[in-house]
């Protein structure tokens, strides 16, 4: 398949995929109108830049990675989303002109860096608090989650669950070809940027001691082969 159709299929599988995963009744949200017009558009840009797969939400890398999920839900990107509402981390909100009696849970500027795919094919939705799906879909794509780092999960998430299934070796390349990235400085700079009202421009970003401190207990790989 040429990249240019498999590139026209991805944006095609997304437009059918945008109208399934948020149903009409998330439209007459309070606040659901404009965030559901722009995830079309940013969709086609998501595509573009980010080969097209979708966000599942943290709990169905759960299920097979215990360790990681346990000790990642306690860091504070585990728990960004909290932060995001009244009253939570006053300090740096003071410090930096924050309101810190404003519910921010609902403001697009925010979710952006504080939830999973803001915007994006699967990503988080404004949920719309009468329909239950849409409000448990919500909290599955709250915070920083696993695939704000490892990349959207649709595809990738059906080659482990074979590798697992079959107990298979596996090279990592064949992942990195469905849509899980590899970790680096870029990705964590796609939040930790001066966009964000707590970072000044020129402020530095040591990455390997922040990826110490901030990402999750690590496992030794036992399939893996280089
Ligand atoms: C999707 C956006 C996003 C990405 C990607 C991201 N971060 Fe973060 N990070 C945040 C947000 C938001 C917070 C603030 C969490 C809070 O306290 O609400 C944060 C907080 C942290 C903290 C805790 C900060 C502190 O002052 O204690 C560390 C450490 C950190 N990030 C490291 C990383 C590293 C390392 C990467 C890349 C491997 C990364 N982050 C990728 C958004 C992101
Ligand atoms: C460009 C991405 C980005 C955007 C947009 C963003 N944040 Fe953040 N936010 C971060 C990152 C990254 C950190 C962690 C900074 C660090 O520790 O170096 C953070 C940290 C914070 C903190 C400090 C948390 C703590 O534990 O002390 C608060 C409060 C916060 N953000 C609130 C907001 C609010 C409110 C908005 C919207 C008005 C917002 N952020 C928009 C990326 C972002
Ligand atoms: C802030 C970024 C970040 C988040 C969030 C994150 N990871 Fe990771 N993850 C990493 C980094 C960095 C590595 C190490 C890779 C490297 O150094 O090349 C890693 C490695 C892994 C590995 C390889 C084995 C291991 O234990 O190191 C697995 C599996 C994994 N992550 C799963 C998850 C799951 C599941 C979640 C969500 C519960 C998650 N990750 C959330 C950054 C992140
Ligand atoms: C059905 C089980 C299953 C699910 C669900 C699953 N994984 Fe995995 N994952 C595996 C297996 C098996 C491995 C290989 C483990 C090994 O080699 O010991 C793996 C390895 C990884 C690695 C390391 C890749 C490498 O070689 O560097 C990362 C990162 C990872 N998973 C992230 C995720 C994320 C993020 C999710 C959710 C979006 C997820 N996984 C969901 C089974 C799963």
């Amino acid at each position: 398949m040429t990249s240019r159709l498999a590139f026209v299929l991805a944006i095609a599988c997304l437009g059918i995929g945008v109208a399934v995963w948020h149903p009409p009744s998330t439209a007459v949200a309070s606040d659901g109108v404009a965030p559901v017009v722009g995830t079309l558009m940013t969709t086609v840009a998501a595509a573009d830049d980010e080969s097209g797969y979708a966000y599942v939400g943290s709990k169905k890398c759960k299920k097979c990675h215990i360790a990681q999920h346990k000790s990642w839900a306690v860091t504070q990107m585990g728990q960004a989303f909290d932060t995001l509402k009244p009253g939570q981390a006053k300090e740096s909100k003071e410090k930096f002109n924050l309101d810190v009696s404003k519910d921010y849970t609902q403001d697009a500027k925010c979710l952006k860096c504080h939830t999973v795919g803001f915007g994006k094919a699967g990503g988080y939705v404004i949920p719309n608090p009468d329909d239950k799906k849409s409000v448990r879909r919500a909290k599955n794509l709250e915070s920083v989650g696993c695939e704000s780092c490892h990349g959207p999960g649709s595809e990738y998430v059906k080659v482990f669950k074979e590798i697992m299934d079959t107990k298979r070796k596996y090279k990592v390349e064949e992942l990195r070809a469905v849509g899980l990235r590899e970790v680096n400085e870029a990705v964590c700079k796609t939040c930790h940027n001066p966009d964000s009202p707590t970072i000044n421009e020129g402020d530095a970003f040591d990455y390997e001691k922040r990826k110490a401190e901030g990402t999750h207990e690590h496992r030794p790989l036992e399939q893996r082969e280089e």
